[in-house]
């Protein structure tokens, strides 16, 4: 029986998450031979930590980082703290051996994400980035269309990808004024929320070869390098466009995603999806394929489709089927068995390096053509 001993830094909104998510699967004794523990909690504010530690039933709260970093009881670090902060727990917690689960975004800059890189191949630890949309049912499920239709479908032409989020500093979901800080968060709605949709075209189409972005800065909450709207056209390697569209608003309670696919012969339009969603995840997912009647897929089938290909038990609480649940999951199955975590460092850095190069062509503003007045 392998035992992991769990323990967080950072206990706020995605900390919750992830302990809802890890108890499901410990209570519910999803990942066969593995014994889980919530073990400890450690967060700059001692009061969030001492919440997350009772509703979720973590044994002690730390007073240091190093209390619970270096607590040789322990073997599994999640990092769940401010961006600002990931590298240096990172770099502390390989050092000590620990295998880590690390939010999005990995760090800064690349040159951040290339150390903890190094740090991990040294130290030999596992490490998995929060990169939470690849483990949504209705992107595998895209995923596997894209690849047993490719035939019927025709080349894929292009894709029209729209994210979008209420401004995440005190909302309906959010409560974290540091993600208006650049000291903090580094940039805003392209950096911290649609790092998730770079990795996602990445997954879903293959490497990107050419791209030129633009970020705006229009609400009061924006500047200073904290930007509320990026839009971003890729060329495919693999052939093919497609146009990314990232904002922050104030409409309250929306956290929407919609994505449309033109192939030759085929289009897919998925729309209303919100990731964490309970039981409604997506408001639609249409198949047009000519010469076909158009077909709407059901989260039923998504959802079954995505059970059969990951081998999954029933889960406890079926219906907080969460995307979140997935990824603990898969974490949990890769350190038991002990096979490498995915996605890892190395696919987070080639999201960031895609954001790096839409921030450096917007700053110069490159390969936009200005229109004379
Ligand atoms: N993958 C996802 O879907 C997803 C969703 C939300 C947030 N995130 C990421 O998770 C991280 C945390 O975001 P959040 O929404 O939970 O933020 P939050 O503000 O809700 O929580 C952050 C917590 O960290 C604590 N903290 C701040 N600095 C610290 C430090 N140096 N050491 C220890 N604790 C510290 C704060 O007191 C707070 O409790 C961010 O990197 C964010 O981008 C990912």
């Amino acid at each position: 029986m392998k035992k992991l001993q769990i323990g967080f830094i950072g206990a706020g909104l995605i900390a919750h998450g992830h302990a809802l998510a890890l108890r499901a699967l410990i209570e519910g004794n999803t990942v066969s031979d593995t014994q889980a523990v919530l073990a400890k909690v450690y967060d700059t504010d001692r009061s969030k930590a001492q919440i997350l530690a009772e509703q979720h039933g973590f044994a002690a709260v730390a007073d240091r980082p190093a209390d619970l970093i270096d607590d040789p009881a322990l073997n599994v670090v999640y990092i769940c703290t401010p961006t600002a902060s990931h590298k240096k727990y990172f770099l502390q917690a390989a050092a000590a051996g620990k295998h880590i689960f690390v939010e999005k975004p990995l760090a800064f800059t690349t040159a951040e994400i290339r150390e903890m890189i190094a740090a991990r191949r040294k130290t030999g630890v596992q490490a998995q980035v929060g990169l939470v949309l690849r483990f949504e049912p209705v992107f595998y499920y895209l995923k596997m269309l894209l690849a047993r239709e490719r035939g019927n479908f025709g080349p894929l032409l292009s894709f029209y990808f729209r994210s979008d989020q209420e401004w995440p500093l005190a909302g309906s979901f959010h409560d974290s004024s540091w993600r208006g800080n650049p000291g903090e968060a580094f940039a805003g709605c392209l950096f911290e929320h649609s790092i998730h949709d770079l990795d996602l075209i990445r997954h879903l189409f293959g490497e990107v070869s050419v791209l030129a972005g633009y970020t705006g800065y229009r609400s009061p909450q924006a500047g200073q390098g904290i930007e509320d709207t990026a839009t971003v056209s890729f060329a495919l390697a693999g052939g093919g466009t497609g146009n990314l569209t990232s904002l922050y608003h104030r409409i309250k309670g929306r956290d929407l995603r919609r994505l449309e696919i033109f192939f030759e012969r085929a289009a897919i339009t998925l729309d209303g999806f919100k990731v964490g969603g309970f039981d409604c995840r997506y408001r639609e997912l249409t198949v047009e394929v000519t010469g076909q009647k158009a077909r709407q897929i059901s989260q039923a089938e998504v959802d079954e489709t995505y059970y059969q290909s990951i081998g999954s038990p029933p889960l406890l609480y079926p219906t907080l089927v969460s995307a979140y649940r997935y990824q603990a999951l898969s974490f949990l199955r890769s350190l038991r068995d002990g096979r490498a975590t995915k996605p890892g460092l190395e696919e987070g850095l080639k999201a960031h390096r895609l954001i790096d190069a839409v921030y450096a062509g917007a700053r110069r503003e490159e390969a936009l053509l200005k229109i004379q007045a």
